[in-house]
């Protein structure tokens, strides 16, 4: 199990207990309580639709930088709020142990 915290663009966070294996999508659309509105994950995690960009930011190190020639990276230039330094899509991470206490940053709801 890790903890992870999802951060609101009005700075408030949403702390989430996840069994280590399920991806970032995972805990925000089933473990937290009640789901997180600003990733609707419309494609269920197929890596298809773009609307589980996460920032990661101070954290990146132990989640990583996207891959440049990668669809997740295609899919994540189309959004507003593209980071080539820290955006990530949600589906595309799988929490690990070294992933506890990582802070989220979500994108603004009228942004989705
Ligand atoms: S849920 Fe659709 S790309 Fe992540």
């Amino acid at each position: 199990m890790v903890t992870i915290y999802f951060v609101h663009k009005n700075g408030k966070q949403t702390e989430v207990k996840v069994p280590i294996g399920y991806t970032i999508m995972e805990a925000a659309r089933t473990y937290a309580e009640p789901s997180i509105d600003e990733i609707p994950a419309d494609c269920g995690g197929c890596n298809s639709c773009g609307t589980c960009h996460i920032n990661i930011k101070e954290d990146i190190d132990k989640v990583g930088m996207v891959e440049y020639d990668s669809l997740e990276n295609e899919l994540l230039e189309t959004n507003m709020e593209y980071d080539r330094m820290y955006s990530r899509l949600a589906c595309q991470v799988m929490l690990e142990k070294k992933h506890n206490g990582i802070k989220i940053y979500l994108r603004d709801m009228e942004s989705i």
